[in-house]
């Protein structure tokens, strides 16, 4: 415990709190006894200056753009590591050993199938229902299917439950995607890798052989590398203000896909690449740019900006690189990279997008790779969801297993009418 200590002058007296430091990062300044002491709350909305818990998965130093896991920077991960992997050290703290790793992938690979009975739900959709609306209703969903594995109180309990939403997650976004194109479901493949066998349950047929291509396959382990946790963002704090009422983990994450849907958050990769798909031509780009500085226009560059990050977002730096390859190697040509890129050059030249330090963010090209690997916008933000449920399960887990945590309860200045009478209807 840090002996530094904050004072504040409120409500007419000097108040002391503690001070506390982590391993890196900010201090901050523990307001818990606040209110008792001084009668006051503190006001952050959009929580822009408080920390909601302790968290030893993630951490980012938004200046420097810098996006560590376990303290292993994102970029290293990326390059050398394994979504399994990143997912086992997510979860556990630590990088797996060899057999650790081999042990966890299997135990993965065992839960992949969705209860027979699941895959009828999908058939109550319209068949164009957005992959995310089905997302949301078939994971709540999960929670009717595996009774097994939901008292929170119990960590063998939580520990089957997160395989589970991990394993499950590729075969439910397969899924719903096949549902909307009327094709049949593919069920999973488990001698193919955790990627290999949602890339087949997603684009094979079962009339047909799926060759895995090695160079996509390693091109979408990296993007779900990208995507798998970034700390107390909307979506995972969203996971644990619905995990902290005690509610069962599936449902957790079926609020965490429904927060994830919007297009601020998980949903700006589509909006990214309808954006550049709009823009069509790079002549088009400074009437665009325009609009995103315009006050009276709702319009925003979409891919571009970040509550924590004002410098370039690691991840968008590893993405435009995996564009490039993934481009070389299924030879891709689209208009809409070289658009992208030269939009990128433009903004970050202009004083608007200096000045407020808006740089492009992991959205900016992910748009732009998906769609070149054959995926439909739509399902976009279904594999953000996919990549990220172990984010939000292992963040869900630490905050369980946190004896000191309590349910989420934020309080309010409140603006609305002071106590009056009730007046009835007939002297109104
Ligand atoms: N284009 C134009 N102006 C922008 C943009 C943008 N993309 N982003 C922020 N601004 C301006 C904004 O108008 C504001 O100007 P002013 O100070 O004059 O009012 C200033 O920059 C600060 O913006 P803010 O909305 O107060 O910042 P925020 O931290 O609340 O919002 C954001 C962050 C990501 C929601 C926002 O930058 C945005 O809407 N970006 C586009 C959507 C997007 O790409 N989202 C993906 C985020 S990364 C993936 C993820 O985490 O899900």
């Amino acid at each position: 415990m840090s002996d530094k200590q904050a004072t504040l002058n409120a409500g007419g007296k000097d108040v002391t709190m503690a001070v506390r430091s982590g391993t890196i990062g900010p201090d901050v300044i523990d307001i818990r006894k606040m209110y008792a002491d001084t009668g006051m709350f503190t006001y952050d909305p959009g929580f822009t200056s408080t920390a909601s818990c302790d968290s030893a998965i993630t951490y980012i130093d938004g200046d420097e753009g810098v996006l560590l896991h376990g303290g292993y920077p994102i970029g290293q991960l990326a390059e050398q590591s394994s979504f399994m992997e990143v997912s086992y050290l997510l979860l556990n703290g630590e990088l797996p050993g060899k057999a650790e790793l081999a042990d966890f992938s299997r135990t993965i690979s065992r839960h992949t199938m969705l209860h027979e009975q699941l895959m009828q739900f999908y058939r109550g959709f319209r068949r164009d229902a957005h992959p995310m609306a089905i997302m949301c209703g078939v994971v709540g969903a999960l929670s009717a299917f595996y009774h097994d594995s939901t008292d929170i109180a119990d960590p063998i309990h939580r520990k089957i439950s997160s395989h589970r939403l991990i394993a499950k997650m590729p075969t439910i976004a397969a899924a719903a995607y096949k549902y909307s194109i009327g094709q049949p479901f593919v069920y999973p493949d488990n001698t193919l890798s955790y990627t290999g066998n949602f890339l087949r349950m997603t684009f094979g047929v079962p009339a047909e052989k799926y060759e895995v291509n090695p160079v996509v396959e390693k091109a979408l382990d990296r993007i779900f590398i990208l995507h798998a946790d970034h700390e107390q963002n909307a979506s995972t704090s969203t996971v644990r203000l619905a995990g902290s009422s005690g509610a069962n983990p599936f449902a957790c994450i079926a609020a965490g896909i429904a927060c994830l849907w919007g297009p601020a958050h998980g949903g700006a990769n589509e909006a990214a690449l309808n954006m550049l798909q709009e823009i069509g031509t790079p002549d088009k780009i400074p009437h665009y740019i325009e609009r995103a500085k315009d006050k009276n226009d709702p319009f925003r560059l979409m891919g571009f900006g970040h509550r924590v990050y004002k410098n370039y977002d690691p991840r968008a730096t590893v993405m435009q690189q995996t564009v490039r390859e993934v481009f070389e190697s299924l030879k891709v040509t689209n208009p809409v990279f070289e658009v992208a890129i030269q939009l990128e050059e433009m903004a970050l030249s202009d004083p608007y997008f200096i000045e407020k330090k808006l740089f492009p963010n992991v959205d900016f090209y992910s748009g732009v790779i998906l769609s070149a690997i054959g995926f439909p916008t739509t399902m976009f933000t279904a594999l953000f969801a996919l990549a990220r449920t172990v984010g939000w399960v292992a963040q869900w887990n630490e905050m369980i297993s946190d004896p000191g945590q309590k349910i989420g309860r934020p309080r309010q200045l409140y603006t609305g009418p002071a106590q009056r009478d009730y007046v009835p209807v007939d002297k109104r």
